[in-house]
């Protein structure tokens, strides 16, 4: 983070969103003063409060994009949620409270995650020690447990041999034995070699997995599943199964047992308090426009007294325990052509100190967002029909040519920002795309001619439509 400066923040951003320099400029300040702040007084510290970010701009020309790649990019807990999507207290509806839940829940996942890194290696040693012994059981030489009736009788129970007390030649024997086939297993050699192995039955539930869409009803079934797991002692079931997924499921629990949940928890909830991003998507259309009629004004405004205090700084309770909002960072983000931020209720525009404005796209900028950004969409095409062994080249006039069209579609017809080249580029290519695993070429070359007459209906259109704008 401390090379993180404003600018290297912005860098950074421009390998993935073309333009709209003002937009990443106010994030990466946002960004940099929350570093700036760790490193205040803790009474210093408390009285500083983010500057959150108002984004108003047209359709598809990135502002969730800039958002997302930011928090991606300092590896901060970030949710999007669309404020249009909640409702007043007392309405049938998402609370305002469940976007705090939703990114505790998503803090934590990610300290988890962190935590499960750290203790893959000895994991996976512990894993292939146990999956060892399920291969060839070797019990110690000093360990002269007494059989059990059982296996006086019908000898060894698990596949194991009867245990005996075994000799030092035959220790020897197969801890040399263990030796080789432990390079085998660390070789990946016996993937799917069958062993027999005893599986926790009642394994703690990951909670990552159970949040659906928020809202009380997840969180009363996960309290369940994990009061469950911290009462009931784990019961062994024995199953039949592969290497490979035995290692899976070993994984499991042995990374479980070596990272501290209790910790986790306490470290995502810090995490979420001080280093959260909440995108607030759409929040033009819970903006109350004052030539509308006063209907459905009456909700939104509720809407926005209730999202209020949540960004002025709450305390709000989760299942893992209370969460404040003060330092939350909240970007929020809409078209604003019907409504203006000034339709938002003061006290709201009031905590969303920054507005910047972003840009509509040019045609310059679409010919660079097509080959640009590191996952810019004709790296994504060609990628994708490599894997049929089809090499795609585009000349340089021929993706000139798609930036043009995409640029007067949107003139044209429906202004839908850059998402315009993902349609223009499906249009341009799906014959290629339906015939790639018949072609016999190895190579496609993409020329200008090749645009034009995939859309001749279109571009007469378009270019009959602008020629009438000009005149
Ligand atoms: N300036 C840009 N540079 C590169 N790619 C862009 C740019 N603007 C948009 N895109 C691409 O277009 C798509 C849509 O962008 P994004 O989701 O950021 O739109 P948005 O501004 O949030 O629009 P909306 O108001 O509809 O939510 C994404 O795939 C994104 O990568
Ligand atoms: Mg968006």
């Amino acid at each position: 983070m401390i090379d993180l400066t404003p600018s290297a923040i912005v860098k950074e951003l421009d390998k993935y969103i073309i333009g709209q320099t003002d937009a990443k400029k106010s994030v990466a300040i946002a960004l940099r003063n929350r570093y700036r702040r760790k490193l205040l007084s803790e009474e210093m510290r408390e009285e500083v409060t983010p500057k959150n970010i108002i984004m108003m701009g047209p359709t598809g020309v990135g502002k969730t994009e800039i958002a997302r790649r930011l928090a991606k990019l300092v590896d901060a807990p970030f949710v999007k949620v669309e404020a249009t999507k909640f409702t007043e207290v007392g309405y049938v509806g998402r609370d305002v409270e469940s976007m705090i839940r939703d990114l505790v829940v998503t803090s934590i996942r990610m300290v988890r995650q962190r935590e499960l890194d750290k203790v893959s290696e000895k994991a996976e040693e512990l894993v292939n020690e146990r999956l060892l012994d399920a291969i060839v059981p070797l019990k110690k030489k000093e360990d002269k447990k007494q059989p059990t009736p059982y296996e006086l009788v019908f000898g060894g129970v698990n596949g194991k041999p009867a245990e005996e007390p075994m000799s030092e030649e035959k220790y020897n024997e197969l801890s040399s034995r263990r030796d080789k086939l432990m390079e085998e297993l660390k070789a990946g050699h016996l993937e799917d070699y069958m062993i027999e192995i005893l599986v926790e039955e009642n394994k703690s539930i990951p909670i990552g997995s159970i949040n659906g869409g928020g809202g009380e009803m997840d969180e009363i079934n996960m309290d369940i599943g994990g009061m469950l797991g911290g009462l009931l002692p784990t019961k062994k079931k024995k199953r039949r199964t592969t290497v490979s997924q035995a290692r899976k499921i070993f994984m499991n629990e042995e990374s479980a047992r070596l990272i501290d949940e209790d910790a986790i928890v306490e470290e995502g909830l810090r995490l979420a308090e001080n280093e959260g991003i909440i995108f607030l998507d759409e929040i033009d259309k819970i903006a109350s426009a004052s030539y509308k009629g006063s209907g459905p004004d009456v909700s939104r405004e509720g809407v926005q007294r209730d999202i209020l205090p949540i960004v002025e700084g709450c305390t709000v309770n989760t299942k893992y325990g209370s969460v404040k909002t003060d330092h939350i960072l909240f970007i929020g983000a809409g078209a604003f052509h019907m409504a203006k931020v000034s339709d938002l209720i003061p006290e709201l525009q009031g905590r969303f100190p920054i507005k910047v404005q972003l840009k509509n796209l040019t045609e310059e900028d679409f010919r660079k967002i097509l080959t640009q950004p590191q996952n810019a969409i004709i790296k994504q095409y060609k990628a994708l029909l490599q894997t049929e062994g089809l090499e795609l080249e585009f000349e340089e006039e021929a993706l000139n040519y798609l930036a043009k069209i995409a640029y007067l579609e949107n003139e044209t017809n429906e202004n839908i920002g850059a998402r315009r080249l993902f349609t223009v580029l499906e249009m341009l290519l799906d014959e290629i795309s339906f015939y790639a695993p018949e072609y016999d070429c190895d190579k496609f070359v993409i020329t200008k001619e090749y645009v034009q007459s995939r859309f001749k209906k279109e571009e007469e259109g378009l270019l009959g439509d602008t020629a009438k704008y000009i005149l």
